[in-house]
C-alpha cells in the first residue's frame, strides 16, 4: 500500500459547506483521510453556509450524510474524534459582520495552513477571494479550491481566473477536475510512462483511431435547473473527458512536478485541430433523453423531468484530431451522456490491423489489437490479442484478454478521487489540478463547438433513456468504417 503521509496542520473553510458536493463528497473524503491518522489533531474544517444553523444541527446532519454516502457502516469512535473538527457558520459573502465573524473563528490559527474550498457558485469565486484579501484574512500558507465548473466560456473563466488571480498566486490555486484524481486516470500515466512496452506503440503508424466514453445512468437528477444551463458539453467534455484525451495524446513528461505534466497537457489543447463550422455539423453529435427504462426500470424523458421543452443536450459524440507529428490523421472519438444503460467509462485504444493476414480470414477473421482502460465501473487494463482456440485441428483464432482487474490485484478500496485531491491541496502540490492556461485553452476549443450550434441551430437528437445515445452518434463512426466498443 502507498505511504500515507500526514498534512500539517490546517483550517479548511468551504464556502457551500452543506451543499450536496460538501456532504456527499467532500465530508466523506475528510472522514477517511482522518479514519487514516492523516489529519493532525488540531486540524478543523469549517463549514460555512447561507443555511442559518448551529453547529449541532450541522454536525448531525453530516452524521446522516456520511451514513448514506459511506459503503461501510460509520465507525463510532473514528465519528466521535472527526466530528470535532467541524464547525459551521452562517454567512453570507456581502456581509461585513459575516466576514467579521469568520475573523474571529480563524483569528490565532495563522501559523496553520489555511485552505479555502469553494463549492459554490462560480460568480462567487473572485467576491470571496477579495473579501478574504480585504478583510486581512490571507496568511503566508494560503491556498484557494475552485470547483469546477470554472466558468461557462472562454470570457467568464478568464475573468474569473483575473479576480482570483488578484488575491492568490497561481502556485496558491488549485481548480478541481475529480477524474484526475481518480486511481485509474493516474493509472493511465504509470501505463505509459512506467513501462516500456506501450510508448513506442503510442503514434499514428501503429493506432489506428481512440475512443473516449463517459457514460452514466443517472439523468440530470436534483440540480437539473442549473444542468440546462450548461448541458453535456460543458459539463463534461470541457473537462473530464478533454484531461482524459490529453493524459492519453499527451508527449512524455520530464517529470511528475508540479508544470511538465501541465505543460504537455497544454500542448496537446492548443495543438486541437480547430472546429469550423462545417466540421461542427459533421463530427460533433448532440441528443437529448427521452423516457425510457434502465435495467428494468422506467424512466422519465429530460423534458419531463425539467417539466419545459429544452435545447440542452444530454449527450454529445465528437470526432476530435490532434494537429502534430504523433497523432496527425489519427481521430479521438469522444462521448458522455446521462441515462445511458450503464456507468461504463472506458479509454480504447485501436490498433491498426496486421498488414496481411496469413490465416483463413473467411472462418478466423483477424481483428485488430485493443488497449482498454477501464475507469469505471471494474477499474483495470485489458489488452486483447488473437490467440489460437486449442486442438487439433487447423488454425482457429479467437480474440482473447490479457486482463488486469486493479482492485483483484491489489485488493484494497478504491479511495474517492476527492481524498487524494484534497490531500494534495493541503500538501500544496498542484500537479494534478487545472493550471490557469489549461483551462482556458479548453474553454476556447469548445467555445468553437457551441458557436457552431448556435449559429446552425444544430439539431438536438432524441435518444432513448437506456440506450446508447442518438443514431447519429453510431453513423459518426460508421462513416469512417468504425464502431463504438460498447454499445
Ligand atoms: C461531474 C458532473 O463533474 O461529474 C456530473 O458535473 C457528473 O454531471 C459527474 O455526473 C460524474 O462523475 P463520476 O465520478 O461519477 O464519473
Amino acid at each position: 500500500m502507498a505511504q500515507l503521509v500526514p498534512a500539517e496542520p490546517f483550517d479548511l473553510v468551504i464556502f457551500g459547506g452543506n451543499g450536496d458536493l460538501a456532504l456527499r463528497k467532500l465530508l466523506p473524503a475528510l472522514y477517511h483521510r482522518d479514519g487514516d491518522r492523516q489529519l493532525s489533531p488540531d486540524s478543523r474544517i469549517i463549514a460555512v453556509g447561507r443555511t442559518p444553523l448551529d453547529r449541532e444541527s450541522y454536525v448531525t446532519g453530516v452524521r446522516k450524510a456520511l451514513q448514506t454516502a459511506l459503503s461501510e457502516c460509520l465507525n463510532e469512535a473514528r465519528w466521535d474524534d472527526f466530528a470535532t473538527r467541524l464547525d459551521y457558520l452562517d454567512f453570507d459573502a456581502g456581509d461585513h459582520r459575516s466576514w467579521g465573524k469568520l475573523e474571529q473563528v480563524l483569528s490565532g490559527h495563522e501559523h496553520k495552513i489555511r485552505a479555502i474550498y469553494m463549492a459554490t457558485a462560480p460568480t462567487l469565486f473572485g467576491p470571496i477571494a477579495q473579501g478574504f484579501k480585504v478583510n486581512g484574512l490571507m496568511t503566508e500558507h494560503m491556498r484557494i479550491v475552485l470547483e469546477k465548473p470554472v466558468g461557462h466560456d472562454y470570457l467568464s473563466a478568464h475573468a474569473i481566473n483575473d479576480e482570483v488571480g488578484a488575491c492568490f498566486d497561481e502556485n496558491q490555486t488549485f481548480r478541481i477536475d475529480h477524474y484526475l484524481g481518480k486511481e485509474t486516470v493516474q493509472n493511465l500515466l504509470s501505463l505509459r510512462f512506467g513501462n516500456s512496452l506501450f510508448e513506442p506503440l503510442w503514434r499514428r503508424e501503429v493506432i489506428d483511431h481512440v475512443q473516449i466514453t463517459v457514460a452514466e445512468e443517472l439523468g440530470a437528477g436534483n440540480r437539473i435547473e442549473f444542468y440546462d444551463s450548461i448541458g453535456a458539453l460543458r459539463d463534461m467534455v470541457q473537462n473530464h473527458l478533454l484531461q482524459l484525451f490529453c493524459l492519453v495524446a499527451m508527449e512524455p513528461p520530464i517529470s511528475l512536478d508540479d508544470d511538465a505534466v501541465r505543460d504537455e497537457k497544454l500542448k496537446v489543447l492548443r495543438a486541437l485541430k480547430p472546429v469550423t463550422a462545417r466540421e461542427v455539423k459533421t463530427n460533433t453529435v448532440r441528443g437529448q433523453y427521452s423516457a425510457g427504462a434502465i435495467a428494468g426500470a422506467a424512466v422519465r424523458g429530460y423534458a419531463q423531468e425539467l417539466d419545459a421543452q429544452s435545447r440542452t443536450e444530454t449527450f454529445v459524440a465528437l470526432k476530435v484530431e490532434v494537429d502534430n507529428w504523433r497523432w496527425s490523421g489519427i481521430p479521438f472519438y469522444l462521448r458522455s451522456g446521462k441515462r445511458l444503460p450503464a456507468k461504463h467509462s472506458e479509454i480504447l485504444i485501436q490498433f491498426k490491423p496486421v498488414p496481411h493476414a496469413i490465416f483463413d480470414q473467411a472462418h478466423y477473421p483477424t481483428r485488430p489489437n485493443q488497449l482498454s482502460i477501464m475507469l469505471q465501473p471494474n477499474e483495470g487494463v485489458q489488452l486483447r490479442i488473437m490467440a489460437k482456440e486449442p486442438g487439433p485441428g487447423g488454425f482457429s483464432l479467437k480474440p482473447v484478454s490479457l486482463a488486469l482487474s486493479f482492485e483483484e490485484t491489489f485488493g484494497i478500496r478504491y479511495p474517492d478521487a476527492y481524498e487524494r485531491l484534497l490531500m494534495e491541496v493541503l500538501r500544496g502540490n498542484p500537479a494534478l489540478f487545472m493550471r490557469r492556461d489549461e483551462i482556458e485553452a479548453a474553454w476556447q476549443w469548445i467555445d468553437q463547438i457551441v458557436a457552431g450550434w448556435e449559429a446552425s441551430r444544430q439539431e438536438v437528437e432524441t435518444y432513448v433513456a437506456g440506450s446508447w445515445g442518438p443514431a447519429a452518434a453510431a453513423m459518426l463512426l460508421d462513416r469512417d468504417g468504425r464502431a463504438w466498443e460498447t454499445g
